[in-house]
């Protein structure tokens, strides 16, 4: 977990300038205000051929899929729990999921709120043998939601936010600042993987795009490394 070594200064610029904080979170707001809300969609002149929807389990998962932003403080148990995580397992010796150059420059972590046993805990997932370590204590999630970027539409407390932090320097020692690239696309499987579960145990979540980069790195104690907030996830019920 070393420092950031400058390998990707351009993509080290890109993050800072995208950081997220208590300061600058009202100018990333008010441009929501002017948004655009029609979609150009790309039309071609001609359709040359009907396709099907398939008529399967994995599709209907993932025709249920939704952003759900109403909570009811569920409390999730360990069935349910392993469910989620084992979304990023490493089984036989190969992980549920692609990376680029097998870096797996993504780690998973999760702050459980309505979670049996494990209330206020900050765990780490050990995608090896498929097990959490507690790695830190947290506030309640009214207490937290204010750093996410989503407080304010978000009712009712959900079970456990997700955590998605990458560690660019395993990716761009390789790749240089395509590296970065990579990281991103990786924490979209990542998270998508981890849709598709909730989906499939009919619990709810959403993905939080504005959360407090360095206020949920602290918490997560990866101040004194290369450690970037990616994205977070809250699911519950
Ligand atoms: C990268 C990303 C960031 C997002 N951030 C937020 C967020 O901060 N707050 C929120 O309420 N929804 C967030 N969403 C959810 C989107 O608003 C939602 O996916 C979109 O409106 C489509 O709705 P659906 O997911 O129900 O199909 C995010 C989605 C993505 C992919």
């Amino acid at each position: 977990m070393s420092k950031n070594q400058n390998l990707s200064p351009l993509f080290n610029l890109f993050w800072e300038n995208t950081n997220l904080n208590d300061k600058n979170i009202l100018g990333f707001v008010d441009g929501f205000v002017n948004e655009e809300k029609n979609i150009e969609q790309i039309k071609y002149p001609t359709k040359d051929l009907e396709l099907d929807y398939p008529k399967d389990k994995l599709y209907k998962i993932m025709k249920n899929r939704q952003s759900n932003r109403q909570y009811n403080n569920y409390q999730i148990n360990k069935k349910q729990l392993s469910s989620l995580f084992s979304c990023f397992a490493q089984v036989d010796n190969h992980r549920l999921l692609s990376s680029a150059g097998g870096k797996y420059p993504i780690e998973v972590y999760a702050l459980c709120f309505n979670v049996n046993k494990f209330n206020n805990k900050i765990v780490y997932y050990n995608y090896e043998d498929n097990s959490l370590s507690i790695v830190g204590s947290c506030s309640n999630w009214d207490d937290i939601k204010s750093i996410t970027g989503a407080g304010d539409v978000i009712t009712g407390e959900p079970s456990i936010m997700f955590i998605f932090v990458g560690f660019p320097n395993r990716v761009v020692s390789k790749y240089g600042e395509r590296g970065g690239r990579f990281l991103l696309i990786e924490s979209g499987h990542y998270i998508q993987n981890l849709l598709l579960r909730v989906s499939y145990e009919k619990m709810r979540a959403v993905e939080l795009g504005g959360l407090f980069d360095n206020d949920i790195k602290n918490i997560l104690g990866l101040e004194n490394s290369d450690a970037i907030i990616t994205l977070g996830v809250i699911c519950g019920k």
